[in-house]
């Protein structure tokens, strides 16, 4: 059976990957820190798992709930935006701990602990980053936090594809969707950007030779960094 996790599913993006991948039969790992977010998840029959990735003592049980798995997906989609700013605003040392610590150094501390379980199955880890995380595209100054955190998570990307022997590392940029985070303006719906990033997602491992270590947008269009 098709085995995927998805860490940070307890909304959005993250858990329509879930339902997405249970309703094509897969078994489904995923993660969630509220006992709400765990409940929602066990009614979607997956694989609940308590985790809040700015917590270590939360991390370090990782490995062994995945003891045996083979893992034909992994995706760190937890993130966290920054206040909305503009121009080079005043940033806060609790603002950038806040926003650096979900969504980079959780992804440095959960992308070792799950890169075995996709070199087993030889499968594909993404990452979500964001179009706002990348240099060459920058055309505004707007919430400069977010997007260095964004710019550094590319980093971490191209980082562990470096040490991947078989698994495909992706970093995606899912579209402006409607979730908490996008806001009801966005342009696509959620059930849209995750179908695409699962066809990204997919095909990444047999065209390796172009995708490992790229930079995605949820159309399958690569984005320069
Ligand atoms: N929406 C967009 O337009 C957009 C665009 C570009 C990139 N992205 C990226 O896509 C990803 C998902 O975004 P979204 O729109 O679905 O955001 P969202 O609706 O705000 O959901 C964020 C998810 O991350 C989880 N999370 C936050 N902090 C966490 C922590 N410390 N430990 C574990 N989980 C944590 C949240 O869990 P809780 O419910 O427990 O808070 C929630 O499940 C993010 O990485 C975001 O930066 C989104």
């Amino acid at each position: 059976m098709k085995t995927a996790l998805i860490i940070g599913a307890s909304r959005g993006i993250g858990h329509e990957f879930v339902r997405q991948y249970r309703e094509d039969g897969w078994r489904v790992f995923a993660t969630a820190r509220s006992d709400d977010g765990l409940a929602a998840l066990r009614e979607m029959n997956a694989d609940a798992l308590k985790l809040d990735v700015t917590r270590v003592e939360s991390l370090s049980g990782l490995s062994w709930q995945l003891d045996g798995v083979e893992l034909d997906v992994a995706i760190y989609n937890a993130g966290v935006n920054s206040a909305r700013t503009t121009g080079l605003a005043p940033i806060t040392k609790a603002e950038f701990d806040h926003v650096f610590h979900t969504n980079v150094l959780g992804a440095m501390q959960v992308a070792p602990l799950v890169l075995p379980f996709v070199e087993a199955a030889g499968g594909t880890f993404g990452f979500l980053s964001s179009r706002m995380g990348s240099i060459a595209l920058m055309e505004s100054n707007g919430s400069w936090l977010y997007r260095a955190s964004k710019a550094a998570v590319n980093s971490v990307v191209r980082a562990v594809a470096l040490e991947a022997q078989r698994a495909t590392c992706v970093a995606m940029h899912p579209g402006w969707v409607r979730t908490d985070m996008g806001g009801e303006d966005a342009d696509i719906d959620v059930q849209t950007s995750v179908r695409g990033m699962r066809r990204v997602l997919a095909r990444a491992p047999g065209e390796r030779a172009t995708h490992h270590g790229g930079f995605y947008n949820y159309d399958g269009n690569a984005l320069t960094w």
